[in-house]
């Protein structure tokens, strides 16, 4: 049976969106059968990022009841090209979804965690899925939380601000112990020197480990050609040789064995 593995973080523009997409492309070009879904209903980004036309149903209109999942599946292989299939759910970028989303109560979010917890039979069962990513929104949103409950698996991306740092590390007490999940940090964004030099080593990591019960699955660079790329190039499916994507095909073995 296929994993659901929610990506998570406590502030925005960690890297989790660049990640579960590049996850995803990985995975595919592994011959598996994967789905993302944008769940950050506050800034959709699946949309642009892969150039994707607006599909007739969103995934706000499944978690609002109104629609089938497979009316919102967009099956992106033979764009993708990168072997095994790869679909997406997207979240609805309108200026009023944002809003409708944003004022949601508990009793909605309640339902809506129902049908996100039926995909494990539509998705990983019926459709044989191998592979379902949540790509999530900051904090603790409903919809994010909704999500990390859904979850096999549960990644928590963190740059080293210290802010960063230190929520993670709430949010590791409050939240992620609570469910039991297993889940793992990837810190991303990390400086070149300090993945070498003792200033990283004995500065940042340490506080990192200090503070935190979880693994470190994994210590990603920041890359300017990341940056450079403006945010549309998915580097596992357009770039394979790239030191970026090394480090997917590294967590994405890493993620088949956790
Ligand atoms: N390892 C990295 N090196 C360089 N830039 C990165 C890296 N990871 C993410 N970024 C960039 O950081 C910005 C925020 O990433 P994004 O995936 O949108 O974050 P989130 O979804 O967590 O808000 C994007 O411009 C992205 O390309
Ligand atoms: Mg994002």
């Amino acid at each position: 049976m296929g994993k659901i593995i929610a990506i998570h973080s406590y502030k925005g523009g960690t890297g989790k969106t660049l990640l579960t997409l590049n996850l995803a492309a990985t995975y595919a070009k592994m011959e598996k059968r994967v789905c993302v879904l944008d769940m950050d209903f506050r800034a959709p980004s699946l949309q642009s990022i892969l150039q994707l036309d607006g599909s007739e149903y969103w995934l706000n209109d499944y978690l609002n009841g109104t629609c089938d999942i497979k009316k919102v599946l967009i099956d992106y292989t033979s764009q993708c090209n990168c072997g095994g299939e790869i679909f997406v759910g997207l979240a609805n970028p309108a200026t009023e979804a944002l809003r409708d989303m944003s004022s949601k109560d508990r009793k909605w979010e309640m339902r809506a965690l129902g049908r996100l917890l039926s995909l494990k039979n539509t998705l990983l069962n019926d459709m044989e899925l191998d592979y379902l990513l949540f790509d999530t929104s900051p904090g603790l949103q409903y919809s994010s939380i909704n999500a990390i409950v859904s979850a096999d698996l549960v990644l928590v991306i963190s740059t080293i601000d210290t802010s960063d740092i230190e929520g993670t590390r709430r949010m590791t007490q409050e939240l992620y112990d609570l469910f039991e999940k297993k889940t793992a940090i990837l810190m991303n964004k990390v400086p070149v020197e300090f993945l070498s030099s003792s200033i990283g080593k004995d500065g940042v990591y340490k506080r990192f480990e200090t503070v935190h019960t979880l693994p470190i699955l994994k210590v990603i660079p920041c890359f300017c050609d990341v940056l450079r790329s403006g945010g549309i190039t998915v580097f596992s499916r357009d770039e394979p040789d790239h030191p970026f994507t090394k480090h997917l095909e590294d967590i994405a073995a890493k993620m088949e064995k956790f």
